[in-house]
Formats: structure tokens, sequence, C-alpha cells
């Protein structure tokens, strides 16, 4: 089990990490979701000890990161996928690392497999795109077949089939019974992912839920209904307390469900063309969530 307890981080004035406090469970795929800048990266360098928290502190099986005999094995990490030497080949990577941490060296040829990249392992990192320095970032984090694998945004510049694969291998690492905590801005990618949802803004804590209960999240979910009679039936569901709004073709309402939607229209025997609930997406609620906590805006506007 990963336990950050008020874990902060300072550079200067600027408070980077402010006293997150988290539990993460084993086989769970953790979607750890923040606006740039939020502190994301910081919180995985210091659960990693590449960065010194300077409050709070994460304890990882019940030990502090120094006190692990072989932390590599505990914890696998893909924080930048450029921090290789670019002149060694995927192969030569993955047996210094082997050596260096004493792995299993019989290991390599699988992580080759897995990731994709048996027919480049001979190839310079220097010569690898983005993609491929991040399916060998993948290979080395799971080198050690370790308990915890964090990943910092890992789907930067997978291609469809990359995605499809790191989607698979997330779920099968968390059905073995791994820690598994990603980092993304595809909130696309963390929801078709996820088990559950950590959001940050300016270092704190703004959101920690299952998927689950994101989305029966009653804040931006409603019912989608068209009808033969829309008038009929605004005034129906308003006589029962709805909550509705008239959309170009349908309805939008609130406070009820769609199954007593459903028969209340079958009630007064109007035809049904469309009736669905429609839950918030992750990237809505992301969007909500963080409202005022962004450090840097896009401006589009401002380009003439
Ligand atoms: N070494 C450092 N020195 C000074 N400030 C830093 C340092 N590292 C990070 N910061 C600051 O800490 C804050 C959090 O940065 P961090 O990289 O953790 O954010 P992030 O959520 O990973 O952002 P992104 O989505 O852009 O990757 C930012 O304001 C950043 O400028
Ligand atoms: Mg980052």
């Amino acid at each position: 089990m990963l336990k950050l307890v008020n874990l902060t981080k300072q550079y200067g004035d600027k408070i980077a990490v402010n006293r997150l406090s988290l539990t993460l469970q084993p086989g769970v795929v953790t979607g750890f979701l923040g606006p740039n800048g939020s502190g994301k990266s910081t919180t995985m360098k210091m659960i990693i000890s590449l960065v010194h928290p300077t409050a709070g502190e994460v304890i990882i099986d019940g030990k502090r990161y120094h006190e692990l005999t072989e932390p590599t094995k505990n914890i696998g990490t893909l924080i930048d996928p450029s921090a290789i030497n670019h002149n060694l080949t995927a192969r030569q990577h993955l047996a210094l690392i082997s050596t260096a941490a004493n792995m299993d060296t019989s290991r390599i040829n699988q992580m080759l497999d897995m990731t994709g990249l048996k027919m480049v392992e001979n190839k310079k990192v220097k010569s690898y795109s983005l993609g491929m320095k991040q399916r060998l970032g993948v290979a080395t984090a799971l080198m050690s077949d370790p308990d915890v694998v964090i990943l910092d945004e890992p789907f930067n510049g997978l291609d469809v089939d990359g995605i499809k694969w790191l989607r698979g291998l997330f779920k099968q690492l968390a059905n073995s019974g791994k820690t598994v905590i990603v980092s993304s801005h595809l909130m696309g990618e963390i929801q078709a992912v996820a088990d559950r949802v950590v959001i940050i803004g300016q270092g704190k804590l703004l959101a920690d839920m299952t998927m689950k209960e994101m989305n029966q999240k009653s804040l931006s979910t409603y019912v989608y209904v068209e009808t033969n009679h829309l008038k009929k039936m605004k005034k129906l569901l308003q006589d029962n307390l709805a909550n509705v709004q008239e959309l170009e073709k349908g309805l939008e309402v609130r406070n009820l469900t769609a199954k007593e939607v459903g028969i209340l229209a079958y009630k007064h025997q109007l035809t049904l063309f469309e009736l669905k609930t429609v839950q918030p997406t992750l990237e809505e609620l992301f969007t909500e969530i963080t409202a005022g906590k962004v450090d840097y805006v896009s401006r589009g506007d401002e380009i003439t």
C-alpha cells in the first residue's frame, strides 16, 4: 500500500504540492489529473525520492523510500521518457538498468516483446520517435515486476494502437494486484482505464472518487427525452416537480430518473423517440472542479 501523508513541496514562494494526503490501493488503476503546473510530476517525484518533500512523507508498505532494501522491486516509474542515454540501444538500456538494480535479466526479452520494441531493439534510442521512447520507458518501469507502477503522462506521443495497448496493460497490471497510478491530460483515456480518479489543483487535493462515484455524481447528470408532444411532456414533468429545460429537439430533465420519465410518458400515452441518462464526462467534471485552480490558461483569443 502507498500512503502520502500531508505531502508538501515548496519552491521559493511557490507551493507546488500542498498537504496532499492519499492512500493508493493495490488492484486499482488511479488516474491522477490536474491542470498544467498543478503538482502531478512533483508528487510522483517525491514518491520515488527524486524530490525531497518540504514537509510530510510517503509510506510504501509501511516504510519510507530510503528504508526499502530493493526499492525498484517496490516501485517502477516512468517520469521522463527522454531520461535515457540516447547512444544505447533499447536492449543495452534495459541490460544496464537490470544490472545496476540487480534485476532479473531474463525479463529483458519479455519487456521488449510486450512493448513492441523487438524490431528496433538494436537501434540506438536517439533514432526513436517519442512514442517508441514512451514504450521503452514503460518497459523500464516494469523491468523489476514492481508492486507499484507510476507513469507520468504515458499516453504522450502514442498512436491509437499504443493507447489501446497501454489501456489493456494497465487493466492487466491492476488485475494482477499491482497499484497503478497514471497521470494524463487525456481525460478520455483516464475515463476508459481508471477505477479511481484523483484531481489536484495548485498542489491541493480537489477530488478523490471512484469512477462509479464519478458516474453517479448528480452535478451534471440529467435525463434527455424526445417525444411526439414536447409541450405536453414538459408540463407533465413540471407537474411532477422535475426541473425541465427545452432543447432543440428534446427536453433536459433533472430531479427525475429515466425510468420515472418513461413511466410518466407511458401513462399519458406519449410516444418516446429517445430516452437516456446523460452522465458528465470526466472532462466536464475536471473543468468544473478545477475552475479557478489553474496556473496557466490558454488565451487563444489573444492571437492575431
Ligand atoms: N525544480 C523546480 N524548481 C522550481 N519550481 C518548480 C520545480 N519543479 C516544479 N516546479 C513548479 O512546481 C509547480 C508544479 O509543477 P509540476 O511539474 O509538478 O506540475 P504538473 O502538474 O506535473 O504539470 P504538467 O501538467 O505541466 O506536467 C509548477 O508551478 C512548477 O513551475
Ligand atoms: Mg508534469
